[in-house]
């Protein structure tokens, strides 16, 4: 086994103590340094990782041992920074959405290639055992031909916990660019790539109320429609509904359900990474819950980028920028649809992402996920 793989972390905010929890005792990576605007955020998550620098933005770019970019920053700042580190000569992974607006995520993907260097993009909860297995299912042939899925997301906002959740109603915010990544990378591994979308959108509050942290009680301005649905056309035909609202109060539909001819599968929550795939086979005895049979198990925020630094010219990262770019090609089309009243046909295609073999969880935690 060689050194370890260098990585940076930009931006110490909320979800980086689940990164650095997953990151922390992988044997094939090594955080070896930290930054964020604010220097105490990452003096205090320095302090927790042996062996880590809390430095400034710049020296982490371009810091000798740092060879992929971490960027858990606000979705405004995801442009600037994996940009500034693809130009460094690093692969980057980052938080959803790729970017705010699809030009930038465009330009990121061309100089990413240019450069020779990789990048990955969250969600990497569709690696685990629920989509995945949901996913060998419907390649196994056990549902028939898949025609359709719906993916529900309902929540009354994240202002009600996040104690900074002005990111989420400003452009590159609401329920389609926040939560849309969980269920529309998960609908791609399903069901393909997406070639048009047809969508519609609303807005019920002008502001929002902060509820927890030192801005308790605080206002902010609501400047994104708060709830978007909307039809996905998939390449192979296939149609996908799609509702996300921070608008409604909770839903008892499955998160994702996928229709084939000789079945139904309601597939577990897209922003976990396991959960129970329930099966519904044509005269069949009923509810039927399916082992995991695909899928890294007992993963967490941060096997996209293990899985990223194993990927080779044979096996391409399954949290993949490419991916990432489709699913914000297909939010921005959704939005634009929604303002212009008609149909709008994608500039991007992507192949479906590599299947997951099932991967025990001593496997992909060891040097030796290569392998998988
Ligand atoms: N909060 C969640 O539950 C959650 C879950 C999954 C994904 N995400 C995604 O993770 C990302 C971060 O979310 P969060 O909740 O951790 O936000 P946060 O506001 O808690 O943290 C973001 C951090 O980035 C820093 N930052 C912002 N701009 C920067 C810049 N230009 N340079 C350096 N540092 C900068 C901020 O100072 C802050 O510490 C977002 O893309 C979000 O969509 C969040």
């Amino acid at each position: 086994m060689g050194d370890p793989h260098g990585v940076g972390v930009v931006g110490l905010g909320f979800i980086s103590r689940a990164y650095l929890n997953t990151l922390a005792d992988h044997p094939t990576v090594r955080v070896v340094a930290v930054a964020d605007l604010d220097a105490a955020r990452a003096d205090a998550a320095a302090a927790t990782i042996p062996g880590a620098e809390a430095v400034s933005v710049e020296r982490l770019l371009h810091h000798p041992d740092v060879a992929t970019v971490l960027n858990l920053t606000i979705p405004a700042a995801h442009a600037e920074i994996s940009g500034a580190a693809i130009d460094a000569g690093r692969n980057v992974y980052v938080e959803k959405p790729l970017t705010v607006a699809f030009p930038q995520a465009r330009s990121l993907i061309d100089r990413a290639a240019a450069a020779g260097v990789r990048v990955g993009c969250a969600p990497d909860t569709v690696l685990g055992t629920g989509t995945q297995t949901a996913r060998a299912a419907i390649d196994g042939g056990l549902i028939g031909r898949p025609f359709s899925a719906s993916a529900v997301m309902v929540t009354p906002g994240h202002e009600r916990w996040h104690p900074n959740p002005d990111f989420y109603y400003v452009p590159g915010g609401g329920p389609l660019m926040d939560m849309g990544p969980y269920y529309i990378s998960a609908l791609v591994h399903l069901l393909g790539p997406v070639r048009a979308v047809i969508g519609a959108a609303s807005r019920l509050r002008d502001s929002r109320v902060i509820g927890s942290g030192p801005r308790l009680g605080q206002r902010i301005p609501v400047e994104v429609p708060t709830h978007v649905s909307g039809v996905l056309e998939h390449a192979d035909g296939a149609l996908s509904t799609l509702t996300t609202t921070f608008d409604g109060v909770a839903t008892t539909a499955a998160p994702i359900e996928v229709q084939g001819e000789k079945g139904t599968l309601a597939v577990p929550d897209p922003n976990t990474f396991d959960g129970e795939v329930r099966h519904l086979a044509l005269d069949g005895p009923g509810w039927q819950v399916l082992e995991p049979r695909a899928g890294y198990v007992a993963a967490s925020r941060g096997v996209g980028l293990i899985d990223l630094v194993h990927a080779d010219e044979l096996r391409a990262p399954r949290a993949s920028g490419a991916v990432a770019l489709h699913v914000l090609d297909i939010m921005t089309a959704l939005l634009r649809s929604a303002e212009e009243g008609r149909r709008v046909e994608l500039t991007t295609a992507v192949d479906r992402p590599a299947a997951v073999p099932l991967t025990p969880a001593e496997d992909w935690l060891s040097a030796s996920a290569s392998e998988h």
